[in-house]
């Protein structure tokens, strides 16, 4: 009997990780027909929208949560390692306001394009507005909306969003930032990486 409920367990446990992860990992396959770029492990959970998708490229195991809309016209462009929160809007477009007498919505867009680095975690509930990069490892914090570039690992709140801290000292920050140009930062927390290069860690004392 123990052995049975055991088995149940077991499926439930596998069932409910295909039931969850499932239909993100298939809605990823099919932007990845969409999009410019889609790397590895790309997770997309729905509802998921998108304009543009020609100009969105996506790196390896990145995750949008559910509701996520992204507006790909001037090209958005984001890194590997990066987490996206429920709700979080990326546009990259702006509608034209500057011409007297012309309705807005007949004015010429302009934008420019969302650069969203490495190993970066958006919060829910963010707006990236166009043109804003931000740097690897920052954290955007919920509800905030980014309209200036973020420097790397810093965290950004509020509504324009400012920095609040930094997560590393500048020198542990000066270590990551090396790290991303080494052909080795795939195999990044690898077994083969912990045994060869140790200076690779040096920041994680
Ligand atoms: C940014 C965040 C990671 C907190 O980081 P933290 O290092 O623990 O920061 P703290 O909680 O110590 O907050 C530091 C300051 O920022 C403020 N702050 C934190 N989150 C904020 C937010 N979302 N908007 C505005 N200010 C915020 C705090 O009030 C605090 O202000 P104070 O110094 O005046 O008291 C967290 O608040 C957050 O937004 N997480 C996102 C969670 C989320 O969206 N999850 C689902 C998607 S995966």
């Amino acid at each position: 009997m123990n052995k049975l409920k055991k088995l149940f367990y077991v499926l439930v446990k596998y069932a409910g990780f295909y039931v969850y992860f499932g239909p993100a990992r298939i809605r990823a396959l099919f932007y990845s027909l969409l999009f410019k770029k889609v790397g590895k492990k790309v997770f997309i959970f729905g509802p998921f929208r998108c304009g543009a998708p020609e100009n969105i490229s996506v790196g390896n195991e990145v995750v949008f949560s559910n509701n996520c809309v992204v507006g790909g016209d001037y090209g958005v462009s984001i890194g590997n390692f990066v987490m996206i929160g429920q709700n979080t809007t990326i546009v990259s477009s702006n509608h034209g306001h500057q011409l007297k007498g012309v309705p807005m919505l007949r004015q010429e867009m302009y934008g420019s394009k969302v650069l969203i680095n490495d190993d970066v975690w958006i919060g829910a509930n963010a707006v990236i507005l166009p043109g804003v990069k931000i740097g690897q490892g920052a954290i955007i914090a919920a509800g905030s909306v980014v309209t200036k570039d973020i420097e790397p690992y810093t965290i950004a709140a509020g509504n324009p969003a400012k920095p609040i801290k930094k997560r590393f000292s500048d020198s542990d920050i000066n270590i990551l930032l090396d790290r991303v140009k080494s052909p080795l930062y795939r195999y990044y927390k690898t077994d083969y990486a912990k045994k060869f290069v140790p200076r690779f860690y040096e920041a994680d004392k």
